[in-house]
């Protein structure tokens, strides 16, 4: 499905909304912003840098740290140059494009549906476009200090080639046998020509990726573990059911080496779009960099004594991907029966943020409530607030998902009590000072 295909939205605010509230709170904005910024380049604020490590450390829980059969990798963005000629890169890795002789703009040819009108053009609106070309999507570097082709580098289009090239090590270092993976999370770059949606299609992005290692035999059993581990992953992240789903690629899409993939599909504003693909890679990567680097990359199977070159599942989900779908998931625009709007990112609270705000009443409450939030910050990211009407604080927090705010009131001192808020419901509780760390692990350390 292309990225305009108008699947009902069933958001009723815009995309623009979203974006703005983004760049207000710190999430992400343009990247090199007082330059004018540079298309498909973000920066990560704040709040936006936590909320991604909280999905890489929720991935890496669940992928790597949970299972004795997956091992870790965190490798070089740049790599032999011959890995992106074995991966098949260098020669195929491209998309169609055009330009229009008039506006100079450059369109992928499978979308020139939202070209939109020429804006350069007398008389007409209709772009002039040049033939299709082919435009390889990989970005380029040199390495060294001249500039000829002997020194040409890539940096890396996607994360898991590493992960075949170092197979043989970590195996042997892990002392791993068939079935194992190796997962990594990293940067990726790739020279899109049409960056959009926000974050959605960035030309430097984050993928965690896992290479699961599998005899011949398996491949079926693999690939369905792994689809319903991933399908799982993101249900435990709270987005709704209805916006959720697989699709199956079908024989056409399937790339030549593959058996079988699945895109775990979110609904944007701008449409049903993959966020993570499960893919059955056959043994083509690894053969593949056997032949390039003259290295035998097969296994023994130490029982049967059978020699094999292994085949892969892949799972591969963008991290700044799921990141825009958890923020688009929870955004609300609240109507209040007091006729007031307020804005709500229902996140769930291992991705949020900040877990908890402190908000004395008054800043002549501050001393113990800072004291509080001194001591909250040891475990949890936490917010301390005392500027403001307590409403507007509130609110603050609400839009920036933050599940709950403790309020430090004038009766505080003498009861040893706080008012503890809860985001979605607004309901607020009295708690006692001491049982408030014991009272937020409850609710925020629960096992997804
Ligand atoms: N190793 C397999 C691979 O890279 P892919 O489908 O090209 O497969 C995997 O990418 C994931 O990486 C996608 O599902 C998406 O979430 C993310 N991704 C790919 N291109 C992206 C881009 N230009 N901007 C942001 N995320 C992207």
């Amino acid at each position: 499905m292309s990225e305009t295909d108008s699947a009902k939205n069933p958001y009723p605010w815009r995309m623009d909304d979203l974006v703005s509230l983004c760049a207000r709170r710190g999430f992400a904005f343009p990247s090199s912003e007082i330059y004018g910024g540079i298309n498909g380049f973000w920066d990560y604020g704040p709040l936006g840098v936590e909320l991604k490590n909280n999905l890489k450390v929720l991935w890496w829980q669940r992928v790597v740290r949970e299972r004795d059969d997956v091992e870790g990798l965190d490798s070089a963005i740049i790599c032999h140059p011959r890995t992106w000629e074995a991966s098949g890169h260098v020669e195929h890795f491209s998309d169609p494009m055009v330009d229009c002789r008039a506006c100079k703009k450059r369109f992928r040819a499978d979308q020139l549906d939202d070209a939109g009108p020429c804006p350069a053009r007398e008389g007409t609106s209709e772009h002039d476009f040049t033939d299709v070309r082919r435009f390889n999507l990989m970005l380029k570097t040199f390495i060294g200090a001249s500039e000829d082709a002997a020194a040409v580098a890539y940096l890396r289009a996607e994360t898991c080639q590493s992960i075949f090239t170092d197979f043989r090590r970590v195996k042997d270092t892990s002392r791993q046998k068939i079935p194992f993976g190796i997962a990594q999370i990293g940067k990726a770059f790739r020279n899109e020509i049409n960056p959009r949606n926000f974050t959605f299609r960035s030309r430097e992005f984050e993928q965690a990726e896992l290479e699961f290692f599998i005899h011949p035999g398996e491949r079926e059993r693999w690939f369905a573990h792994w689809l319903e581990e991933r399908k799982r992953f993101h249900r435990e992240l709270g987005f709704h059911a209805g916006r959720l789903r697989v699709r199956p690629h079908t024989s056409q899409e399937l790339a030549h080496y593959a058996n079988a993939a699945a895109d775990i599909e979110f609904l944007f504003p701008f449409g049903w779009q993959e966020i993570e693909g499960v893919h059955d890679r056959g043994d083509w990567d690894l053969r593949r960099h056997t032949e390039y680097s003259g290295k035998d990359l097969s296994v023994t199977d130490e029982e049967t004594k059978e020699r094999f070159t292994p085949m892969v599942i892949e799972t591969s989900v963008g991290i700044d991907r799921t990141a825009l779908a958890l923020l688009v998931n929870g955004y609300e625009e609240q109507k209040l029966p007091d006729g007031e709007t307020r804005t709500l990112l229902r996140l769930h609270p291992a991705i949020s943020p900040i877990k908890v705000a402190v908000l004395p009443l008054s800043k002549k409450l501050g001393e113990p409530a800072q004291r509080l939030a001194r001591e909250l910050r040891r475990r949890y990211s936490t917010f301390y607030d005392e500027s403001g009407n307590i409403g507007r604080r509130y609110r603050r927090q609400d839009e920036v998902g933050t599940p709950f705010c403790v309020t430090y009131d004038f009766e505080s001192g003498t009861d040893g009590k706080v008012t503890v808020r809860e985001r979605d419901a607004m309901t607020q509780e009295r708690v006692s000072l001491e049982g408030v760390p014991a009272y937020l692990q409850d609710r925020l350390e629960v096992v997804l």
